[in-house]
């Protein structure tokens, strides 16, 4: 009788094989621990600790996932907790007739207040939108700015950063000024003093990433934002990789508006994001989807919230994601996330990479980049997945962006570091 081994290589190869043999996602979920690792064994081993906590997710134990920059995994807890959101609301046997289980109408403060809490505001000043791209949207719709006026940002925008931007400047006629980051920026003065040189009388805003999609650089949020303020310019900053990657809160740094995709590290399900608008500044931004309520300022940043039908279960899961992140505890998870950065940029720079990394601690956290001319990152991406289910990815020519959340191991990232070596030798580059 052929067994399961044989007859893939009979009948299928590689990565079709393992998609054809994938167990049911509720298979995998019944597999999962049912609950999280104690804390006391991260007291005693971290190793051992994140070991446990990798069970929670569903990406093959054989797979490296280092691209979490571009996108998280959602892990057992908030899976369970989306399909509980469905489970629920699906019944349409709410007790008011008038309740539906839809966002985009309402409050929704049950989902609010946590997240409010995590990023450090008002429930009042927050809406629950799909993600970072929408927000950043509502953010350059949102601000009156008249032909001439400018937005002052950097060169390591994401598109769905920029492209908001650009195209009020097309239609509209306003001026988008880019300062360029050095790669790597070393200190936080070079930043500063690149948007402070760019400010003319005509700047309205400031609009720069917390962390870039570009090199991971963390920029000084807070000095960039009290910068703006002195000169009564409107900050408005693109967190699209922080919550979940580090410890962070909206009222100390001091921002107008903040906009964020929690289905990044936060591993929150695909489609939760948010906009943060500063109190004192809700009244001055537009709304740019318009429904039932979009004059009414009372009900302050919910307005922005209203964009018709959309996923409740999608926030029962953004608040399973934000409470296993006060489970484990984001210091741990920043701490882990610190460590394996440090390790992977290390070995990296080790091998002959350029670092596009910053040096200073305080301006990475886990995304590290490097350039490793004259690789072409496409195929070395292509290569590394299709023959050792390593996930990366980076820009053309040679950069290569490796994300390293906190349920990789050190020997997911050696597995990595050897078969980059093994990708050099063989293509003799070496
Ligand atoms: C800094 C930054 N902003 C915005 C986005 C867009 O995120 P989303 O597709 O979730 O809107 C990304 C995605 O990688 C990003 O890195």
């Amino acid at each position: 009788m052929l067994d399961r081994r044989r007859f893939l290589g009979a009948s299928a190869t590689g990565l079709a094989a393992t998609l054809a043999f994938r167990p049911s996602l509720f298979a995998q979920l019944a597999k999962a621990p049912a609950s999280l690792p104690e804390l006391s064994l991260y007291d005693k081993n971290e190793d051992a600790y994140w070991a446990e906590m990798r069970k929670q997710f569903l990406i093959p134990e054989e797979e490296v996932y280092l691209n979490n920059g571009t996108v998280g995994s959602s892990p057992a807890p908030v899976l369970r907790a989306i399909f509980e959101g469905y489970n629920t609301t699906e019944r349409l046997d709410q007790q008011d007739p008038e309740d539906y289980p839809i966002w985009g109408y309402a409050a929704w403060n049950e989902f609010r207040d946590p997240l409010a809490e995590f990023v450090g505001c008002k429930r009042d000043e927050i809406a629950l939108l799909r993600n970072a791209t929408e927000a950043n949207s509502y953010i350059a719709n949102g601000i009156d700015m008249k032909a001439g006026d400018e937005v002052v940002m950097t060169d390591q925008e994401h598109p769905g950063g920029e492209g908001p931007w650009e195209l009020r400047a097309k239609r509209y006629g306003i001026v988008v000024k880019k300062v360029p980051l050095p790669k790597p920026v070393r200190d936080p003065n070079q930043v500063l003093n690149l948007f402070s040189d760019a400010i003319t009388p005509r700047t309205r805003v400031m609009f720069f990433s917390h962390i870039t999609t570009y090199s991971g650089v963390v920029l000084p949020v807070k000095e960039l934002s009290a910068l703006a303020r002195s000169k009564s310019i409107l900050s408005a900053v693109d967190g699209a990789h922080v919550p979940g990657m580090m410890r962070f809160n909206l009222h100390e740094l001091g921002c107008d508006m903040y906009s964020s995709s929690p289905h990044k590290w936060l591993q929150a399900p695909k489609g939760s994001g948010f906009l943060y608008v500063r109190d004192e500044v809700i009244d001055r931004v537009w709304n740019t989807i318009a429904t039932e309520g979009w004059d009414e300022p009372k009900i302050r940043a919910e307005r922005f919230q209203r964009i018709g039908s959309s996923n409740v279960p999608a926030l029962w899961g953004l608040r399973a994601s934000i409470k296993l992140a006060n489970d484990i505890g984001m210091d741990r998870i920043e701490r882990r996330h610190r460590q394996l950065c440090d390790y992977i940029l290390a070995e990296m720079i080790k091998r002959g990479a350029e670092s596009w990394t910053s040096p200073d601690p305080a301006m990475r956290c886990a995304i590290a980049t490097v350039n490793v001319p004259p690789i072409d990152r496409i195929n070395l991406e292509n290569s590394l997945w299709k023959q050792h289910k390593i996930r990366i990815r980076g820009g053309n020519p040679s950069k290569l962006r490796l994300s390293t959340p906190y349920y990789l191991s050190k020997k997911d990232i050696d597995r990595f570091l050897e078969k980059f070596d093994g990708y050099k030798r063989e293509k003799r580059l070496s």
